[in-house]
């Protein structure tokens, strides 16, 4: 049916969580996978690209309960945003599933029976946090602290960042509930667990030898996991989840990193059935007559060892394929810093996509993906100066200044003699497939670009605007460069189809129709009309990249006030006081300084950072909110505070704050006041204004 050398390849990118809207970070991972699907697409192989969204657990559940909805209706307007996204990035998918599916919920069902059938699961009560103000228990994602090993602060509760351990909740020091800023208790319950210690020396064997994780990997995980006995994994929780329940064990509900992996059969399940194929032609083992598929994960380094330690090991208990690559990238950076909401650098896929064209970040993630794991960043000057000297200035002025010669004429009927240029282009084809092959985009872009850069050569010598003038006498000569330049330009087009489908369909466009095999940039086009020439893409310029960091600052406001979140910087806007230096006398002159005081006088007053746990207020108070602050650990205090009718009560939960910590408590009509809040006020603009500490601050740390 296929040629033999037709490989069937199954490529995933990992699911991204439907909790939340897809950001360019995201996109290194579709962008890269898609790239690699068309690539193989285009070399005629048989590849299936999936995905789906990740619906299920804490998050989306408090999620849904903050904003007085179902967990499945916010499950459904997600996925139609992300769809939206993923096809304006022009991601391919072949099939677009989600874990909340029969189709997930039958295989959850189906590898659980034979983890069972395999003695591999085991109950145990469970120390867990709890929170009690919000009445769940905690997700590792919604507990920081400091990490166990390395003792690094404001670590999530599964893993830490700083040393890479990996442990539970419940193991942090000083854990506090992201929900509630509050104290978690430790609360027991039954939960069910994976024994992957039985599976230890077929994991150490597979990361170090199969060649489907980097040697580097590998090595990690030696260093990390595969040196000491393997934990058992945790793969139930109690209700309230939003999740599947377990079938034979009722009340407890998969863990959704239990199902997750999952959804990759899943979405192939769905697939095959809309495509009269079967889930074993494709995760089965093979066999003499039949090899079994290649399987290519996608996935960023934070989700590793679920991915090359976990997976693995449901996939052999059930005796499935294993992955024959798993192929991790690093994190995105913007203007060298980690995405931001306060730095207005957390782009989202959608705010990108008012401002630019989506070809650019394709073309700008290939030219810096290599398949290592090393973070990426995104200069926004080194963007547009990229985009503008590699795509405009190269690729697409080679059409742009050719092709209108040929509108008329069409090709030459003969190829004509162009020094080698195409045939060495041509012969470059295998080294630029070869590091496609290996998800080194950066290596391919280079040997792209250097053949543009040829290309141009010979246009810039050749001078067509000048043998256009030249008259009837040139005009075989000039139907001659054209024809060169075009064919150059088309086999560019042609090696550049896996990152820039749209110029590819733009360039078929315009001579030879739709591009359909990477073989087509072996061999020159001869004797074709050349259609009218369509502007394939422009400048980047530096309005549009101030516009999309506007942009991307009011999503981040947007976002925080939605949230009641405070810890946004004010926008610098041009004319401001913060970047005139200018601001108004009023307030001082309405209160002018007190008088001097001494550093001892200053010392006395104890003012410490605390978290606002609760607010409410007092209905019969005209300007009091009633604040519980948490001053760290157990501690805590009650503050009448004159700030309602200025600030939201809920929206001041969680937040951090400034108090006099020793002041002499207070007997008010409404209770008893043991501290005060600081906050600003005076002439010059009405309200209250709270003093919030840096972030990284805690809970109990002094002013001096
Ligand atoms: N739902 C899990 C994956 C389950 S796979 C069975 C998840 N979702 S996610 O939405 O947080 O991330 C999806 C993918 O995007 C992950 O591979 C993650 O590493 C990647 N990225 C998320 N943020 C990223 C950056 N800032 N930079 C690069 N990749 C990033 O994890
Ligand atoms: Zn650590």
């Amino acid at each position: 049916m296929h040629a033999p050398s037709t490989r069937r390849i199954l490529v995933t990118s990992a699911l991204p969580y439907a909790n939340g809207h897809i950001h360019l970070g995201h996109l290194v991972e579709y962008v890269q996978t898609d790239i690699f699907v068309r690539f193989q697409k285009l070399r005629g192989h048989r590849c299936i690209y999936l995905c789906a969204d990740d619906t299920h657990g804490t998050a989306i559940m408090i999620r849904a309960r903050a904003e007085g909805t179902t967990e499945r209706e916010l499950v459904a307007t997600m996925r139609q945003a992300h769809l939206a996204d993923f096809a304006s990035f022009q991601i391919a998918f072949d099939h677009y599933g989600s874990t909340d599916s029969d189709a997930n919920r039958r295989l959850c069902g189906e590898i659980w029976s034979r983890l069972r059938a395999r003695g591999l699961v085991v109950s145990r009560d469970v120390q867990q946090l709890y929170d009690p103000q919000a009445g769940v228990f905690l997700a590792d994602r919604f507990v920081k602290g400091t990490c166990p090993k390395c003792k690094a602060a404001d670590q999530y509760g599964d893993s830490c960042e700083q040393c890479g351990a990996a442990y539970t909740p419940a193991d942090l020091v000083d854990p506090v509930s992201t929900l509630s800023g509050g104290r978690p208790e430790v609360r027991s319950a039954e939960h069910l667990f994976v024994t992957l210690e039985p599976l230890h020396d077929f994991l150490a064997t597979w990361t170090r030898s199969s060649g489907a994780v980097d040697p580097r990997i590998a090595n990690y995980l030696a260093g990390h996991f595969l040196c000491d006995p393997l934990r058992d994994w945790d793969v139930s929780r109690p209700a309230p989840y939003f999740g599947f329940e377990i079938p034979d064990a009722p009340g407890h509900y998969w863990y959704v990193w239990f199902d997750a992996p999952v959804g990759y059969l899943a979405a192939t399940d769905e697939w095959c059935a809309a495509h009269g194929d079967t889930v074993t032609a494709w995760w089965g083992r093979g066999g003499a007559n039949e090899p079994a598929a290649e399987i290519h994960h996608f996935i960023g380094k934070d989700i590793t060892y679920f991915h090359t330690l976990f997976w693995p090991a449901m996939l052999e208990a059930a005796e499935l394929s294993l992955p024959t690559k798993v192929r991790i990238h690093g994190f995105l950076t913007v203007n060298g810093q980690k995405m931001s909401k306060s730095r207005g650098t957390f782009l989202l896929a959608r705010t990108y996509l008012d401002h630019l064209d989506p070809g650019m970040l394709r073309y700008f993630y290939a030219s810096k993906l290599s398949g290592a794991i090393d973070d990426i960043d995104l200069n926004l000057d080194e963007f547009a100066a990229k985009v503008n000297a590699d795509l405009v200035g190269k690729v697409v002025n080679l059409a742009s200044r050719t092709a209108r010669w040929l509108e008329a004429t069409g090709l030459s009927a003969r190829y004509p003699d162009d020094g080698g240029l195409f045939a060495q282009a041509a012969a470059d084809g295998a080294e630029i497939a070869a590091a496609y092959e290996d998800c080194d985009t950066a290596r391919a872009m280079r040997a792209i670009m250097h053949a543009a850069d040829r290309a141009n050569a010979y246009v810039d010598a050749e001078q067509p605007w000048k043998l256009a003038k030249a008259g009837p006498d040139a005009a075989v000569k000039l139907q001659d460069v054209a024809t060169v330049a075009l064919n150059l330009f088309r086999q560019l087009a042609v090696y550049l189809a896996p990152v820039l489908p749209a110029l590819a369909e733009q360039a078929g466009r315009l001579v030879g129709g739709p591009i359909r095999s990477w073989d087509e940039s072996q061999t020159p086009l001869v004797g074709l009309p050349v259609a009218a020439f369509e502007p394939l893409m422009k400048r980047v310029e530096k309005t549009q990249l101030d516009a999309l960091l506007a942009a991307a600052r009011a999503d981040a406001e947007k976002d925080a006030r939605h949230k009641g979140a405070t810890a946004m910087e004010p926008t610098p806007a041009t004319t401001s006081p913060a970047t005139t230096g200018h601001d108004s006398g009023e307030p001082l002159a309405a209160e002018p300084l007190a008088p001097t005081c001494t550093i001892d006088d200053f010392s006395k007053i104890d003012l410490r950072v605390a978290r606002i746990l609760t607010a409410e207020e007092v209905p019969e108070a005209k300007k009091l909110l009633k604040l519980t602050v948490s001053l760290g650990g157990d501690a805590t205090r009650t503050v009448f505070a004159g700030i309602k009718g200025f600030h939201e009560p809920a929206a001041l939960v969680g937040r951090l704050v400034v108090v006099v910590a020793n002041l002499a408590p207070r007997q008010m009509k409404f209770g008893l006041s043991e501290g005060m809040v600081v906050a600003a006020s005076g002439a010059g603009a009405p309200g209250v204004y709270l003093l919030s500490p840096d972030s990284g601050a805690l809970p109990g740390m002094r002013l001096h």
